[in-house]
């Protein structure tokens, strides 16, 4: 599951189709037919799937393009959460912000499953990095992936605990998915040459029928001056999945780049919860509240 389906069920999701669709946007699975065309997949293969809708149902059609091989090491849960969060921080991570290892990394959202995968990829790098969760029993996973700095950005002021910190107290790459004060406060925090990767906005909240949110939703989406960003020196980037489907080439080589870090610096993804197929109520509603850790998995059969 991914907070876009949330934001799909709602209707504020622009990267999706006209309704009505079946929401859901990465599986694993089996392939149990193949088109006359394709070559590079079978029948009988794993694989987990990158698609803009469809993987709330038994079976789904797709281009074997998205259909990347399944990684043996992971279980089938593990490679159903992984896909789309681990291709997000990692597009975000090296090759939009170009991590190094000497960068402080700032991940908010990171007891999330992008948060999670981007926690991971910026520890193997070797960087140090801070976490943000709005509850303390997110702070122990944070604990767990063994975050540097894990903030509860509920109780304490994320920028001053960044301020106070022991190496001068600057940010080289952040990763932003909420949006509205939390990417206003973020951007000041960046160090010269630092860099703010936008991919997403968890915050938004429009309702189409009440004018009022739908200014409060323009001044959140994140924005900066180019004229702010020069005088800092720092760069605002942003990323989207679902853009770079079309891209096959680019898509495999990212998808193989990922897969031999994620093997060499043994990584697996974080399965917080798993519910079936007829509680996918029950996973929205969580996801929701705020209360899910790592990645929420359906299983559609058991
Ligand atoms: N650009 C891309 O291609 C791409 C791909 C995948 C996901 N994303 C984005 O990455 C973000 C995380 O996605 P995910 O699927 O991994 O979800 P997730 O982080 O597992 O779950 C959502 C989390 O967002 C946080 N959050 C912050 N403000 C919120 C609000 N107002 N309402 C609800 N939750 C809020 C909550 O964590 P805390 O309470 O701990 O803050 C919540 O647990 C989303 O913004 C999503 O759209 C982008």
């Amino acid at each position: 599951m991914n907070y876009a389906e949330i934001q799909s069920r709602k209707g504020l999701y622009g990267w999706a189709p006209k309704l009505p669709y079946v929401l859901g946007m990465e599986c694993y699975g089996e392939i149990v037919a193949i088109g006359s065309k394709c070559t590079n997949r079978k029948i009988g293969e794993n694989v987990v799937i990158g698609t803009q809708f469809g993987t709330y149902a038994e079976y789904i059609v797709v281009d074997e393009i998205q259909a990347l091989p399944a990684i043996k090491d992971f279980s089938s849960e593990q490679n159903a959460a992984f896909a789309v969060n681990y291709m997000t921080a990692w597009v975000s991570l090296v090759n939009i912000a170009r991590i190094k290892s000497s960068d402080s990394v700032l991940i908010q959202v990171a007891a999330g499953g992008v948060g999670t995968a981007a926690v991971q990829i910026a520890k193997a790098y070797g960087c140090r990095v801070f976490g943000t969760t709005s509850c303390d029993k997110k702070i122990k996973l944070l604990e767990k992936l063994n975050v540097d700095v894990p903030i509860n950005y509920k109780k304490t002021d994320f920028t001053e605990i960044v301020r106070s910190d022991r190496d001068g107290g600057g940010i080289d790459i952040i990763l932003e998915v909420v949006g509205g004060d939390v990417f206003k406060k973020s951007i000041n925090l960046l160090n010269p040459f630092g860099r703010i990767v936008v991919a997403g906005f968890a915050s938004l909240d429009l309702n189409k029928w009440n004018p009022i949110s739908w200014i409060k939703t323009y001044k959140s989406i994140p924005r900066a001056s180019v004229s702010k960003l020069g005088e800092s020196s720092t760069g605002l980037m942003a990323t989207h999945l679902g853009y770079l489907i079309n891209k096959p080439k680019l898509m495999t080589k990212l998808w193989l780049d990922l897969t031999d870090f994620v093997k060499k610096h043994n990584i697996k993804p974080i399965v917080g919860h798993t519910f079936h197929f007829n509680e996918i109520k029950m996973a929205h509603e969580l996801m929701e509240s705020r209360n899910s850790k790592g990645k929420i998995v359906i299983k559609v059969n058991d």
